[in-house]
C-alpha cells in the first residue's frame, strides 16, 4: 500500500502532525507551498486569510516534488482558516482530484474547527473517506499526546484502508 501525507501549514502545527504521521507509517510526504504569496504580519493577516477564504481564492502552488496519482491511500491536512482548509488545499485539490482513492483527513486548529471537515469532504467527490482527526494547536498543547495520537490514527487509516489478505 502506497501512502502519502499531503498537507499545507503556516506555523508548522500541521506539519509537524504530518512529519509524525509519515514516520509513523512509512508515507511520503508531500508539502504544498504558495508560489509567489507574502502573507501580511499581525492582524491584517487575518483579514487577509478570512478574505482568501471566503472567495475561494486558489494561489498558484510551487510544483510538486510528489505526484498524488501514484498512491493508494492519501493523508490531507490543514491548518483551520476562518472556520474552513486553507487556500492551499483548495488549489490542490482542485487540481489533483482524489477520485476513487482511500483518503483520511486531519486538521490543526485553535479551537473552533468550524465545518473544515465538511467541506473538506465536500471537495473530495469520489473518494472513500476513512476518518478524521483534529489536533488544537499540538506545538503549544500537550506536544506529546497529540504526537501519539497521530501515530495511532495514522496507523488506523492504514489498516482500515488496507484489503483484508
Ligand atoms: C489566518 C488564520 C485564521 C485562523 N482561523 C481559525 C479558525 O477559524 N478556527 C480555529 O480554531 N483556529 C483558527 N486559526 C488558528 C490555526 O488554525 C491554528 O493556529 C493552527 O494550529 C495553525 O496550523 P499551522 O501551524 O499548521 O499553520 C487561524 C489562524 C490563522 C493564521
Amino acid at each position: 500500500m502506497k501512502t502519502l501525507v499531503v498537507f499545507y501549514s503556516f506555523s508548522g502545527n500541521t506539519r509537524q502532525m504530518a512529519t509524525v504521521m509519515a514516520e509513523a507509517i512509512g508515507a511520503d510526504l508531500l508539502e504544498l507551498k504558495p508560489a509567489h504569496e507574502v502573507p501580511p504580519k499581525g492582524l491584517k493577516r487575518y483579514v487577509w486569510a478570512s478574505k482568501a477564504c471566503l472567495m475561494k481564492d486558489r494561489p498558484a502552488l510551487s510544483p510538486l516534488d510528489r505526484d498524488p496519482r501514484d498512491y493508494d491511500l492519501v493523508l490531507v491536512g490543514t491548518p483551520v482558516w476562518a472556520w474552513t482548509y486553507a487556500p492551499p488545499l483548495r488549489s490542490f485539490l482542485q487540481a489533483q482530484p482524489l477520485g476513487g482513492k482511500a483518503v483520511a483527513l486531519f486538521c490543526c486548529h485553535g479551537g473552533n474547527p468550524g465545518k473544515v471537515f465538511a467541506k473538506m469532504r465536500d471537495a473530495l467527490p469520489g473518494s472513500r473517506i476513512l476518518g478524521e482527526s483534529d489536533f488544537r494547536e499540538p506545538l503549544k498543547h500537550a506536544p506529546e499526546e497529540c504526537a501519539g495520537r497521530a501515530r495511532e490514527w495514522a496507523a488506523a487509516m492504514l489498516k482500515a484502508a488496507t484489503p483484508p489478505a
